[in-house]
Formats: C-alpha cells, sequence, structure tokens
C-alpha cells in the first residue's frame, strides 16, 4: 500500500477513536452540573474499575492513538511539502489546501499543548496542587471541588475556552477530511456527511465551554 494512503488511513482511524474519547469525556463530564457526590462517584468507580486496569488500558491506549495520529501528520506534512514543486499549475487550488493543511496543524499543535497542560493540571495535579489534593467526606478524590475551584479562577476559565475553540475548528475539519479518507464522502450522503464534522464539533464546544463558564458566572458555585 502507498504509504501516503497507509499514512491518511490511520490518522482517520486514530482520530476516530480520538473523537470518540472527546465526546465521551465532555458528556461524562457534563455530571459537573449535577454536583458533587455524581462527578466524584463516576470519577472513583472509573479509577478502581478492574482494579485500575481499566484506566491504565485506556490511558495506555490513548498515548498510543495520539502518538500515532502526530506521527502520521507529521509524515503527511513532510510527503506535501517535498511533493510540492516550486511553481503551481493551480494555484488557487493548492493554496486552498495549504491554508487548511496549516490551519489543522495550527489547531492541532494549541490542542496538543492544552492536553499536556490540562494533564499537568486534572491527572497530574502539577499545575494548581492546592486545588488538586481534595477529597470528599468519603475520603474520595473530590473532582467536582477541584473542577470548580480551578473554574473560579477566569485566567484558568478563559485558557480552557481559547483551548476549546481551537479544538473546534480543529475537529470541524477533521472528521470531514476523515470521511474523505474513508471514501465516505461521495455520493448522495455528502451533503449530510459535511454537516457531521461541524455538528460534533459545536456539542463539544458548548458542553466544554458551559462547564468553564458557568463557575466562572456563579452559576455552579461551592
Ligand atoms: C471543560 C472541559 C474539560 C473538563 C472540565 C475536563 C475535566 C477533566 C478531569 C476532571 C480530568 C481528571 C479525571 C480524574 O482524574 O478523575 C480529566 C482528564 C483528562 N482529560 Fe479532560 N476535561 C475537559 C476537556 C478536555 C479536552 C478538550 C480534552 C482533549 C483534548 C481532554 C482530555 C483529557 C484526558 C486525555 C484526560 C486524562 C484521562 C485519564 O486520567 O486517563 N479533556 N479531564
Amino acid at each position: 500500500m502507498n504509504s501516503t494512503i497507509g499514512a491518511k488511513i490511520l490518522m482517520a482511524l486514530t482520530g476516530f477513536i480520538l473523537v470518540g474519547f472527546v465526546v465521551q469525556h465532555m458528556v461524562m463530564n457534563l455530571q459537573l452540573f449535577a454536583g458533587p457526590e455524581a462527578l466524584n462517584s463516576y470519577a472513583y468507580n472509573l479509577k478502581h474499575a478492574l482494579g485500575g486496569g481499566l484506566v491504565w488500558g485506556g490511558r495506555a491506549f490513548l498515548l498510543l492513538c495520539i502518538v500515532t495520529h502526530i506521527a502520521a501528520a507529521m509524515r503527511l506534512s513532510g510527503r506535501n511539502k517535498a511533493a510540492r514543486p516550486s511553481r503551481y499549475a493551480y494555484k488557487l487550488d493548492t493554496q486552498v489546501t495549504s491554508y487548511a493543511a496549516k490551519f489543522m496543524l495550527g489547531t492541532g499543535i494549541v490542542t496538543l499543548l492544552f492536553l499536556i497542560y490540562h494533564l499537568l493540571h486534572f491527572t497530574g495535579g502539577v499545575v494548581q496542587p492546592e486545588h488538586f489534593h481534595v477529597v470528599d467526606a468519603e475520603g474520595r478524590h473530590d473532582v467536582w471541588r477541584m473542577v470548580v475551584t480551578s473554574f473560579k479562577d477566569p485566567v484558568t476559565a478563559i485558557t480552557y475556552v481559547v483551548a476549546n475553540i481551537a479544538l473546534a475548528f480543529h475537529l470541524s475539519h477533521s472528521v470531514t477530511s476523515m470521511f474523505a479518507t474513508l471514501g465516505l464522502q461521495s455520493g448522495r450522503y455528502r451533503p449530510m456527511l459535511d454537516k457531521v464534522g461541524p455538528a460534533i464539533a459545536t456539542v463539544v464546544l458548548l458542553g466544554n465551554v458551559a462547564m468553564a463558564l458557568s463557575v466562572v458566572t456563579g452559576l455552579v458555585h461551592i
């Protein structure tokens, strides 16, 4: 198989898994609105399922997907550059493609930087450790309090909002190109499939931004 096509397929498949994670992560985090008991017991059960095996297996699998996704993107971007002659036969077309590629690279890098910050924040407790080391009355990690006290800081809330806008642009475009790579973007279903990426991106953006903004505006409070 042509290695460019191989890289595109790997990117589409890992992208599909990562989109699935982002959607379920947002939906589960909406339990923030249901209060501490709901979010903390969900986080506790997840962490202790299969003796911790589910969460560690999931982390290893996600990491593999992220690394593969980035490696495939680097390979494709290297190939595109090498294949691009100095003078374009169809200038407009190639310009549009390269703007889209640069845009995807830019939003992808912002998402990656956000993810590193986010893991240091809510998973590692390296950022704002004073909000991380909190337990509820049951002795469980108080994930609800950690998130609410973190988002009370407007700079943190705005950082999450900005990163999620970049993620939404990335998702909106990438889901559409994923369908194209998998050969699903032709024929009479195309107008419908073209709406899937923007729809997923909008739902994820609204859910994630709602959490940050509802805390910073005092709608959700301790
Ligand atoms: C407002 C938006 C978000 C909130 C409130 C949020 C909340 C959280 C919390 C509380 C944890 C730690 C869970 C725990 O230790 O029990 C976590 C972990 C994580 N989040 Fe988010 N998150 C948000 C957005 C995102 C986004 C946009 C991404 C992906 C780009 C993401 C990716 C992850 C990953 C990969 C983990 C590590 C999961 C693990 O511990 O294995 N999150 N998030």
